[in-house]
């Protein structure tokens, strides 16, 4: 019989609980046996008493628990590397990072999911790609990444349910940003999906979860350390969300720009991620080498060729037409005047999600449907000079109304003053 009143009490005293009352707390949750408004008032507990090192473990092993889990080392007989972002606004990097790896030989698996608010989801991104199946089976997505060496499928609901029904619960009861949780929501499902190597992206900024760089430090310690103790290789990038990352804001936008991207014509800071990351995912991968021979040979992938093939054996895989004319456009792109000469000094990335999600690029509640051509191009990036008049951005609009209210937000999402007041590039520090 759980108590889970008495674990709610404990925890709101500030008392350590043990491996076994967090499992049962989280497997009663699970079958139902634990009711949404205790679970709730135990994460606000959380909130404001934290969890030790020992019961973040506890936490997110209860969580692996709950589902199935996946061994693809074993399946593969190889080291399958994954990645993870925590969620930001233009954040394609899984889309360009996926095929340069496969083409430098290393076995990519990853389960995404959708978006939801001002962060696009990778699964939805992928289904503006016309015919691209997202819903594999585990058997079909493990034959892929041993057949086509890259596999990018929706987590299944097999894996971690315990966190699917708990991400809902924390989504509505103000419990989302608190990291142990986080930590272990993200990590939980990581490692239940069965990649030996994993490289967490932090996004540090307005656009993130984490606004500071020292909280996002914490959060990344935190996942390094539940990754470690599990045997697996992780290093955790924090990188730079003030800003969107590349032009692209929008689901087919996005796919657009992450093709480009890999075939060497992507914009200078989303190209620096995907490398700086490919660097690090070959560093733990099997091949043996340091994180600077991952570079060498992740810019050679882009540079012959070889990582746009993979993109391309990747799309038709799984049921896509790699060709980008076949993308969705929106009907109605305008121009994005500035008001005045100058520098840009910030672009909110949060205001530009918003405005991509008013457009329809995202979804307000879980059953929003998207509009896979509509979004926001940023043609000038902090530290551009511009021109008055001249074009900061692009809306692309289902129609002239959408259109209007866009330009608005985007206007309003951009800064222009005299000079940068201190630049730096997109990564902003790596925890091993
Ligand atoms: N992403 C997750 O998967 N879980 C969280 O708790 C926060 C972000």
């Amino acid at each position: 019989m759980i108590r889970a009143a008495d674990l709610i009490e404990r925890k709101r005293n500030g008392a350590e609980l043990s491996e076994g009352e967090i499992a049962d707390l989280i497997l009663g949750f699970t079958l139902g046996e634990v009711p949404d408004y205790q679970m709730a008032a135990w994460c606000m507990a959380v909130y404001f008493k934290g969890l030790s090192g020992r019961e973040t473990h506890s936490l997110t092993d209860a969580m692996i628990r709950s589902g199935e889990t996946l061994d693809l080392g074993k399946a593969l007989g190889r080291r399958v590397v994954d990645k993870h972002s925590t969620g930001g606004v233009g954040d394609k990097t899984s889309l360009a990072v996926g095929p340069i790896v496969a083409a430098c030989g290393v076995p990519f698996g990853k389960m995404s999911g959708r978006g939801l608010g001002h962060t696009g989801g990778t699964l939805d991104k992928l289904e503006s790609i016309p015919g691209f199946r997202v819903e594999l089976t585990i058997d079909k997505f493990v034959q892929q990444v041993r057949e086509v060496g890259l596999a990018i499928i929706s987590q299944t609901g097999d894996l971690v349910p315990a966190d699917k029904k708990l991400y809902a619960l924390r989504d509505v009861t103000a419990t989302v940003d608190i990291v142990p949780l986080i930590a272990s929501s993200i990590m939980s499902k990581k490692l239940a999906a069965g990649a030996d190597a994993i490289v967490l992206d932090v996004k540090v900024g307005d656009g993130a979860f984490m606004k500071t760089l020292e909280d996002a430090r914490v959060l990344a310690e935190q996942m390094v350390d539940l990754g470690r103790r599990k045997g697996r290789r992780v290093v955790c990038l924090l990188t730079d969300m003030d800003q969107p990352i590349g032009a692209a804001v929008g689901n087919a936008l996005e796919v657009r720009e992450a093709a480009e991207t890999i075939a060497g014509s992507g914009p200078p800071d989303f190209t620096e991620l995907v490398l700086d990351a490919c660097a690090h995912l070959l560093a733990l991968s099997d091949l043996d080498i340091d994180a600077a021979e991952g570079r060498r040979r992740a810019e050679a992938a882009v540079a012959d060729g070889s990582a746009s093939a993979a993109y391309e054996r990747w799309i038709r895989a799984q049921g896509g037409d790699p060709d980008l004319a076949v993308l969705a456009r929106a009907p109605d792109v305008r121009e994005v005047p500035a008001p005045h000469a100058g520098v840009v000094v910030r672009l909110g990335a949060l205001a530009i999600g918003h405005a991509a999600l008013e457009l329809g690029a995202g979804r307000r509640t879980k059953d929003d449907d998207i509009d896979h051509g509509v979004g926001v191009v940023c043609r000038k990036k902090r530290g551009d000079a511009v021109a008055g008049g001249e074009a900061l951005a692009d809306v692309h609009a289902h129609d002239e109304s959408s259109a209007s209210a866009a330009i608005a937000a985007v206007q309003s999402a951009y800064a222009i003053g005299d000079q940068l007041p201190h630049a730096h590039g997109i990564l902003l520090d790596v925890v091993e």
